[in-house]
């Protein structure tokens, strides 16, 4: 056996100690392992938000959502589904703790339609799943979002950002009709689906 070095550096380190090169080689490697992790996931966020066209609101539009009842664009009476001049629709919504106002409208398909939201109280989420429409409802500012929906379909749509206890039960429904049979509805029957 080797006499023990006076120089420490030159002595054989003990039993269960790693040498420093594995440590640096070891350390490497999951730098490479984790920025590579890194890049994929960037990659992911922005293959989906490019290939899906999903982008930040572009419009700031405020509100005071304590009047949103007494008069302007969302009053009870306005709420719903609206057909343009242009043949497009409009859809107005209003969240609130624990519903939306209306609880259901109907939609033509393949046809441009545009949503008008706002919330009268907290911070909501409206979102139907497959399309671009994800948005969030914060009081004082109306969200607008535009799409076409190419087939007819049912949305159930839970409300998406906690907003409160009742947030869980929190949800409305977006039916999208065919555009004839949609045409054929009565002002009133377009305008909601929810039961009168
Ligand atoms: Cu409204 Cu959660």
């Amino acid at each position: 056996m080797a006499e023990p070095s006076e120089n420490p550096p030159q002595r054989p380190l003990p039993d269960g100690i790693v040498p420093e090169e594995v440590v640096t080689r070891t350390e490497k490697h999951w730098v490479i392992v984790m920025a590579a992790m890194l890049v994929i996931m960037m990659a992911v966020i922005v293959e989906t938000g490019v290939a899906g066209a999903l982008h930040p609101a572009t419009n700031v539009e405020a509100i005071d959502s304590e009047t949103l009842h007494l008069g302007g664009e969302f009053v009870e009476s306005n709420l719903g589904t609206a057909i343009e001049p242009d043949g497009s629709a409009t859809v107005r919504l209003i969240a609130e703790q624990y519903d939306f106002v209306p609880h259901c409208v109907r939609v033509p398909a393949d046809t441009p339609v545009k949503f008008r939201l706002t919330s009268a109280d907290a911070v909501h989420g409206f979102l139907l799943p497959d399309t671009n429409v994800n948005t969030m409802l914060v009081p004082g500012f109306v969200a607008e979002v535009r799409t076409r929906f190419a087939q007819p379909r049912e949305y159930e749509m839970p409300c998406h950002e906690f907003c409160g206890l009742g947030h869980h039960a929190m949800w409305t429904k977006v039916s999208v009709e065919p555009k004839d049979r949609f045409a054929a509805q009565g002002p009133l029957e377009r305008t909601s689906c929810a039961q009168q």
